[in-house]
């Protein structure tokens, strides 16, 4: 069975790795196998202290979780092969996103870090692994993010719809497929679940607010929802991407949440998620009938339903009734990417990233 790449990647809620062998032609994308492979606890513990610490982070131990991850992404790729059953002849090759550090597109010297060694992956299942993906566009004047709209494009952009694709994963983004000619384009709207998740773990010692039942529960604070809205990064005009160094728990804390009720704290921040979502959307495709959504956030009913609010001429639905399931958008986005490097195609959209022209994404790690 010719044709398989595999996609792996650990978002920013580091909730652990989806991997997919995926197989792509005319018809679509195919998933052969898929699974979630966790992190240990100990390094999904070191990663959030690095993410929300940068300067408390020596480069030995930087170093240290390169490895670390690099060999949870071997694993991961390893277990999604052994599901599929194929061995590494059977793979073209892996596309690994990686586990973001840090994410600075805006900086003076702008760069975005992926760390999980693509050597390890390599040597260790024997397939070529494409990496670092967001580098070439960067250096191309971009933001290096997002880089999944062309894949979206390719899947859902059906000619003569207006529809949009959301992924909800820690941070959230669009991606605008207009009907007609209009270019693709696509951004990081700001929180998708990060908000949510940092604000559950805090008062309920879970990882996340399952279904949204808990913020279902409380009442939007408007006065505080009001000044959580006027952050600046809500008013940016695209291309712009974020990530947790914008939006975490300081973050939060500085704007007083702890004055009042968290469950009702947790329901302005799920109004937060879905309004700036459902602003962008109808500040930059007031067009839209079709809302697709993936990520773990398609999970989050509650979030859904005030999208949808939001949103009353819009249809909002997640990306499986267009054959893709919403928990593997992302990693077979990877697995679409790698296949688009091993061919010598360019992986970037200049409309989304702003970078100033088309480049290869990724450096090809032989095993
Ligand atoms: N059943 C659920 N109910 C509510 N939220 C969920 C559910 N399942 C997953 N999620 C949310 O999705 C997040 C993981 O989404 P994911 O797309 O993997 O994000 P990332 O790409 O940042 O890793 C979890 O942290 C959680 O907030
Ligand atoms: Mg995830």
């Amino acid at each position: 069975m010719a044709n398989l790449y595999i996609g792996l990647i650990s978002g920013t809620s580091m909730d652990g790795i989806d991997a997919v062998v995926a197989r792509f032609d005319e018809s679509g994308a195919k998933l052969h196998a898929t699974l979630s492979h966790p992190y240990p606890s100990p390094l999904r513990t070191d990663l959030v202290h690095a993410v929300s610490n940068p300067s408390d982070c020596s480069v030995d131990e930087i170093g240290l979780l390169d490895g670390w991850v690099g060999e949870c992404f071997r694993d991961a790729a390893l277990a999604v092969m052994e599901e599929a059953g194929v061995s590494a002849d059977g793979i073209e090759a892996i596309g690994s996103h990686g586990q973001t550090i840090r994410h600075q597109p805006d900086a003076v010297r702008p760069f975005s870090m992926q760390i999980g060694d693509p050597s390890i992956i390599a040597q260790g299942t024997g397939v070529a692994t494409v990496a670092d993906f967001r580098r070439a566009d960067i250096a191309a004047g971009g933001q290096g993010a997002p880089l999944t709209p062309p894949f979206h494009r390719w899947l859902f952009g059906t000619t003569g719809k207006n529809r949009v694709v959301l992924n909800i994963g820690g941070i959230a983004n669009v991606t605008i497929l207009g009907a007609g000619d209009a270019a693709v384009t696509g951004f990081d709207t700001g929180p998708g679940n990060t908000l949510l998740d940092r604000w559950t773990a805090k008062h309920r010692q879970e990882p996340f607010d399952r279904g949204g039942a808990w913020a279902a529960k409380g009442t939007v604070v408007e006065e505080l929802l009001e000044k959580l809205l006027s952050f600046d990064y809500f008013e940016r005009q695209p291309p712009k991407s974020t990530g947790l160094e914008d939006f975490n728990l300081e973050w939060l804390t500085d704007r007083d949440v702890l004055d009042y009720e968290p469950r009702d704290v947790q329901a302005t921040l799920c109004e937060l998620t879905a309004q700036t979502i459902a602003d962008d959307i109808k500040r930059y495709a007031p067009e839209t009938r079709e809302l697709f959504v993936c990520g773990g956030g398609a999970h989050n009913a509650e979030l859904l339903r005030r999208l949808a609010r939001n949103l009353p001429e819009t249809v909002v639905e997640t990306t499986a009734v267009a054959g893709l399931d919403p928990d593997w958008v992302e990693a077979a986005a990877f697995a679409w990417l790698a296949m688009r490097r091993m061919k010598n195609q360019p992986g970037n959209l200049p409309s989304v990233t702003g970078a100033s022209r088309k480049v290869m994404l990724g450096a090809i790690h032989s095993p």
